[in-house]
This record gives C-alpha cells, structure tokens and sequence, in this order.
C-alpha cells in the first residue's frame, strides 16, 4: 500500500493496544523466542510458510514482513465476523451475545495492533527506497490475503480450533523469525528508529527495539489464540 509523504491528523490516544515495554525486557524476550523448542506447525502453516518461501528466497527483509503483516491481520478479520453472524442467530440471548462480543473485540484489538505493524514496515521499506514488483508485492500478497481469509473462515466455522491452531502456528513463526531478524542485524540497534508512527504504536528509540516489540505483540496474539484453544474454541454459554 502507499503511503503520502504527509498523514493526516489523528487521534493523539496511543492506537495500539498492547503495552510498549522496556529495552531490557525486549532483549530478555528476543533472547526467550531464540531458545524456544523448534515449534511442531500444522500442516497448513507448513503450506503457507512454504509459498511465502518460494516468493521471498532471501528471507527476512522488511519487504518480506510487510508481506507478512498484510495477511497477518485476515485471520481477525474473518473471526470477527463469524462472531457477528454467531451473534445475529443468537440475538435474543443476550448474556450469550455479549459473550460472544467480547472475542469480537479482541479481534479488532489484534487487528489494530496488525495494522500498525504493517505501516510500519511498509515505511521501512519506503525509507529504505524499496522498488514493489507487480508480482511479489501486489498480487501475491492479495491472492494469499483472499485464501487465508476463506481458509480462516471456514476452519472458525467447521471446527474454530484448526483456526485457533493455524493462527497461533502463524504468529509463533513471526515471532521467531522477528527475533531471527534483528539478531543477524546488530545494525539495527545503532539505527534510530523515524517514524511517523511512533504516538500510534510507541516511541521505541531505535529499530531493533521496534523489531523487538514486534516480535513480542506476535507472541501475545499466538498466546490469546491459545488460549482460546484451552478455553473452548467454540462460542459456548457455558465454557470459555
Ligand atoms: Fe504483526
Ligand atoms: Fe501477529
């Protein structure tokens, strides 16, 4: 997507919802992703993460996680609305529909938190004079949007844990190779971090803590997608 040069005003709340933390506790969690167990992904995760690789053989780039961060957010918005048509049958339940409208708001909370990932690292890529090619920039990333977000949908509706499970594999990967990232790159923690996003997402000093703090909001949505696995994927009066 482009970006003007100039934005306009917004609101001067921190849009993120996430919590920034610390330096120090950055690294200590970067350090944590780096010495987690290798991760057993389901096989449509292994799908995904494969064609992802074909497209970008060089790996971690900001153009790779500007990719990523697009699809990153479909999962969300296809829970949310599954959750409105689960509420539009149940609407005379009402304990039962504001029930359910509490996973819809995570869902947008997640989303928001997705979207100003993917500014972000669409303004590094800006910064860093990127050329988009046809291909690997527009088109792919829109077609893989258009069949996660079927793929998302249909799991949440037929049997919502797939979809927990696919979402969770999605952010662990994102989380690690986050952390991957910013340790081959020790650059990037003598680099300042500009943006014009900083009073949305955080005013992290330099990139490798925005990367970090990346990594770290990746490991929260794997967690909330979790667990809702443990709790009972599926919208119930009684569980979850
Ligand atoms: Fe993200
Ligand atoms: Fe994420």
């Amino acid at each position: 997507m482009g970006l003007s040069n100039t934005r306009p005003e917004g609101s001067k709340e921190k849009g993120s919802a996430f919590p920034s933390l610390s330096p120090a506790e950055l690294r200590e969690h970067q350090q944590r992703y780096l010495e987690w167990p290798k991760p057993n992904y389901s096989l449509p995760a292994k799908l995904l993460f494969a064609s992802t690789d074909m497209l970008f053989p060089k790996g971690r780039s900001f153009e790779y996680f500007a990719f990523l961060e697009l699809v990153a957010r479909v999962p969300y918005f296809a829970w949310e609305h599954v959750g409105h048509i689960a509420q539009t049958q149940n609407h005379r339940d009402h304990r039962f529909a504001r029930k359910i409208q509490d996973r819809v708001l995570s869902s947008r909370d997640e989303q928001d938190n997705e979207f100003w990932h993917l500014l972000i690292m669409e303004e590094m890529c800006e910064q860093k004079g990127y050329k988009r090619r046809f291909l690997r920039d527009k088109l792919f990333p829109q077609v893989m949007s258009f069949l996660y977000y079927h793929l998302s949908w249909f799991l949440y509706v037929v049997y919502p844990k797939w979809s927990y499970k696919l979402n969770a594999d999605f952010e662990t990967h994102a989380a690690l190779t986050y952390a991957k990232f910013v340790q081959e790159r020790p650059d990037f923690d003598e680099t300042p971090w500009e943006s014009k996003y900083k009073d949305d997402y955080g005013h992290h000093k330099t990139v490798g803590d925005m990367l970090r703090q990346v990594a770290w909001d990746e490991e929260q949505h794997k967690n909330h997608s979790e667990t809702y696995i443990k709790a009972g994927a599926r919208f119930s009066r009684t569980r979850g």
